[in-house]
């Protein structure tokens, strides 16, 4: 049966600080992940060819770096823009919008950053992705925590508005087969 492999992209700098969206580089420990994925993906993957859809942002390019396999980078895969908040830190963001930071709480997929997007609207950018995933072969996408969170929830059969919630956590390869009744899974988490 036909599979689908996703990752987020090693750990960044930005995630080091606790800053959020921006255009970071791994860390040490990501690039360690980096080296690390081929290894964890020829493990579930075999030797099958796949292909590689990155966003175009520095860390999922850099995590896809040593994966021996042809690469797309997609805008449409890019983290979930965070307007004005980009760039800052879940508490610099309650100090100087606690209304919106307070909003997103209680709404959070519908929630959208100034200036920038929504779970929702991430779902509705992701339609032409899923759909050509739908209709391709032995894909491996490194991408987002937000993203992943959504295309996630779409292969599990899990209600959209429950993305924001979905576990993604970094340093894990996840394998999704779909089934005719349910989508099995399997994580493989990198010693790093
Ligand atoms: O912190 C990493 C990150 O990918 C941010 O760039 C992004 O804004 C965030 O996670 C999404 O997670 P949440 O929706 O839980 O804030």
């Amino acid at each position: 049966p036909r599979s689908i492999w996703i990752s987020r992209h090693g750990e960044s700098m930005y995630n080091l600080s606790g800053q959020i969206g921006g255009d970071a580089d791994l860390s040490a420990r990501g690039q360690q992940y980096a080296k690390l994925l081929p290894s964890l993906v020829s493990k579930s993957a075999g030797d099958r060819p796949l292909t590689v859809w990155t966003s175009t942002l520095k860390r999922t390019g850099q995590t896809a770096r040593y994966l021996p396999y042809e690469k797309l980078s997609w805008k449409a895969l890019d983290e979930l823009d965070s307007g004005v908040c980009d760039s800052m830190t879940y508490a610099e963001i309650e100090e100087a919008y606690p209304q919106d930071f307070k909003a997103r709480d209680e709404d959070k997929y519908n929630y959208r950053y100034l200036g920038g997007e929504s779970y929702r609207d991430v779902v509705i950018r992701l339609e032409p992705i899923i759909m050509e995933l739908e209709r391709s072969e032995n894909i491996l996408i490194v991408t987002h925590q937000a993203v992943l969170r959504c295309i996630y929830a779409y292969f599990m059969g899990v209600s959209q508005e429950q993305s924001p919630w979905m576990e993604v956590p970094l340093h894990c390869l996840i394998k999704l087969t779909p089934r005719a009744y349910k989508t099995e899974e399997e994580r493989f988490h990198a010693d790093v």
